[in-house]
């Protein structure tokens, strides 16, 4: 009998690994540096200047067609009693999502390399472990996406990301962006067990972050500047599940457009995302452009 309470223990724990009852993810703007948050004013400032046609014509003219070719490298990590959890296979099958979400926007990743660790601490991830941990395993440049996919990932997220910064002239030694790169709860890739959220969306949402985006509900407000992005309805409050029926979510009403519940940058589930606007996709690649590709 005294073995029973231990049992129950063990039994809660395994269970809240894996009980979401929606997205959320820490990526965090007031981290951004004042550069990156100037940049994304000046590309808002210029998105909106002029008329209707020379807009369309200002984000089309973003070599809308030049294919982008991002390196990635996937890091498993796994506490010692999850390390079977996380299959051979799911890391293919998460590059296939990531690749499959961002081809229609010609943007596609080239998986370099997969490591597999064990380490209790770094798979949970808190506080200076974070630091720690992409020290010891981040791969490539300040152009290489490094995703660290943590089956205990700390502050109930499902993901966190670094926004770009502008990291000096040259080639800077690594340490000065070891920092850079997304942490995605594990669970999260195809035929992972977090429910509603294990089709792989996760390091998708994430890795839109990375390449410059925000939250379509940034701000959480009606009036501000939202995302800086012209084409995303303006939206304050973050998308549960994936409201259906009409009239839809309309967090604005005062506002032109209905919530962008099916965006990539919203907090929907996994199959409701359906991609990014125009403008999300135009300031991908301008981000990709001023701050990481060569670099
Ligand atoms: C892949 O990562 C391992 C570390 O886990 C490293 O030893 C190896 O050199 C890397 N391979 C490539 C092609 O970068
Ligand atoms: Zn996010």
């Amino acid at each position: 009998m005294i073995f029973q309470p231990l049992l129950l223990a063990s039994l809660a724990l395994a269970a809240a690994a894996t009980e979401y009852k929606h997205f959320d993810c820490g990526t965090d703007v007031d981290a951004a540096t004042k550069e990156f948050m100037s940049t994304l004013n000046d590309l808002h400032t210029d998105e909106k200047a002029g008329s209707p046609a020379a807009r369309a014509a200002h984000l089309a003219r973003d070599d809308a067609n030049t294919p982008i070719k991002v390196d990635a490298v996937f890091h498993i990590i796994a506490t010692s009693d999850k390390k079977d959890d996380i299959t051979s296979d799911m890391p293919q099958k998460q590059l296939d999502a990531l690749n499959t979400a961002y081809a229609p926007y010609k943007i596609a990743f080239n998986l370099l390399n997969i490591t597999w660790t064990v380490n209790d601490a770094w798979a949970v991830g808190a506080g200076a472990d974070d630091l720690a941990m992409k020290k010891g395993l981040r791969q490539g440049k300040y152009s290489t996406l490094n995703l660290y996919f943590q089956t205990d990932l700390a502050g109930s997220v499902l993901g966190k990301c670094t926004l770009p910064s502008s990291i000096g002239p040259g080639t800077p030694a690594p340490s000065v962006y070891a920092n850079d790169g997304c942490s995605v709860q594990a669970g999260t890739m195809p035929g992972g067990d977090v429910d509603g959220y294990d089709q792989g969306m996760t390091a998708v949402h994430e890795t839109g972050h990375w390449l410059g985006l925000l939250h379509v509900f940034e701000g959480n407000s009606c009036a501000g500047t939202g995302d800086f992005i012209d084409d995303t309805p303006v939206q304050s409050t973050s998308t549960d599940g994936c409201p259906t029926g009409s009239p839809g979510k309309d967090s604005c009403p005062t506002q032109p457009g209905m919530d962008s519940v099916h965006n990539i940058m919203d907090y929907s589930t996994d199959a409701c995302y359906t991609g990014f606007t125009v403008g999300q996709v135009a300031r991908m690649r301008s981000m990709w452009g001023m701050y990481r590709s060569g670099k």
